[in-house]
């Protein structure tokens, strides 16, 4: 626990050991932490609360700082049990304190908690007096759930952003002076590309109007990760980089192999890339082999994508089935691609491939290019002249 401010204290927990979130569908590799936030000013509130697992600890720790009985007010930003996971135990202690949080956000704390608590229904530009500061509700409709809201507290001019502009990462400096950019950069971008890209639209529309609204914004705190101290609106203005179809200089090819012929035209395609434009980065991964949140995080950046399979039972292998799902459920914008694979008999990955990514709304750009059994040298200058012509 530590103060950020004059009245507020961080009151969440960092955790080093998780590895994945949400189920399997994201990798953690540094971390993650769930930001709990007490503010005391003549009215006392607490901010959102930890993940479940946590529960009994975090209303441990948050007796050592304050007398349960004095918290005035919770505020939940957003209902999913990493933020409000600690309700059951902590409403045991205090069951009749109001909890303030959008109508879809009452909905879903008690489908999960199952509980009728006091609830405090609140819209965009309801306020809370404290004393000396106040806070301002932002209702945050699909940024990332259709509960999501964010509160902004005027005085001390502090924006607690809930899963907005947060990051899975561990770190006791807690700081964005303080960490490591390039860890924290990688971290921010990966967050966006995995969890927020379908929702960019909202994104945009958000953050335009709460930049219409002309309030100053000394600190962003979001719900997991680091606190944007510096320079806080950095993260905004990259938001908004992001949710504009962004796109680097790069072509990522995804693929899987049986007996490495698919592997074989995936490195003779980026050959053939290469050889006509030396400043394209091109990157290749193995989806089988590599963290499926790292390769989306790739495709994210990227201007195009090339995915390859080898036909197995007249279908596609499995690991490719899955980044493909996800990159249909991501919503990419703007982005061309096209398919490739061996094959031995029958020989349909290429097509299906074709078409799930004309479904995902990829731009593809051919038919793809497939080659019998593990390529020979002619089929290799084939899959070359394939990656000169896609240049
Ligand atoms: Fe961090 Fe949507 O929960």
């Amino acid at each position: 626990m530590f103060k950020i401010s004059d009245t507020v204290t961080w009151v969440g927990k960092i955790d080093w050991e998780l590895n994945r979130f949400h189920g399997d569908e994201y990798s953690t590799h540094k971390g993650s932490s769930y930001n709990s936030y007490l503010i005391r000013d003549e009215k006392t509130v607490l901010i959102d609360t930890v993940w479940q697992p946590f529960s009994k600890e975090f209303v441990e720790n948050l007796k050592k700082v304050i007398d349960l009985k004095e918290i005035d007010y919770i505020v939940i930003n957003h209902s999913e049990i990493d933020h409000s996971g600690a309700l059951t135990d902590l409403m045991e202690e205090i069951p009749d304190t109001p909890i303030y949080c959008t109508k879809n956000g009452a909905k879903i704390i008690k489908g999960h908690h199952h509980k009728d608590w006091n609830f405090v229904e609140v819209k965009t530009g309801d306020t809370l007096h404290i004393g000396k500061n106040k806070l301002i509700f932002v209702e945050a409709r699909m940024l990332h759930w259709p509960d999501s809201m964010m509160t902004y507290m005027s005085g001390e001019n502090i924006l607690f952003s809930n899963d907005a502009f947060g990051q899975h990462y561990a770190s006791e400096l807690m700081y964005n002076d303080k960490v490591d950019r390039e860890e924290l950069y990688n971290e921010a971008l990966k967050y966006y590309a995995n969890i927020l890209t379908p929702f960019s639209k909202f994104v945009i529309g958000k953050i335009e109007e709460v930049v219409a609204l002309n309030i100053p914004i000394e600190m962003i705190c979001p719900s997991h990760g680091i606190i944007w101290r510096e320079d806080p609106l950095q993260i905004v203005n990259q938001y908004m980089e992001w949710a504009n179809s962004y796109q680097e200089n790069q072509i990522t090819i995804v693929y899987d192999t049986m007996w490495n012929g698919t592997r074989r035209i995936a490195e003779a395609i980026a050959e053939g890339i290469k050889s006509k434009d030396k400043d394209v980065d091109i990157k290749l991964f193995n989806c089988a082999k590599r963290d499926k949140n790292d390769i989306i995080t790739e495709i994210f950046k990227s201007k195009m994508v090339l995915v390859g399979s080898s036909t197995i039972n007249n279908g596609i292998l499995t690991a490719v089935a899955g980044i493909l799902e996800m990159m249909k459920g991501l919503k990419f914008t703007n982005k061309k691609a096209a398919a490739f694979g061996s094959y031995g008999w029958s020989g349909e990955a290429v097509k299906i491939i074709t078409q799930q990514l004309k479904d995902a709304k990829f731009d593809v750009v051919n038919e793809g290019i497939r080659e019998l059994w593990n390529p020979d040298e002619e089929a290799l200058e084939r899959c070359r002249e394939y990656g000169r012509s896609l240049v």
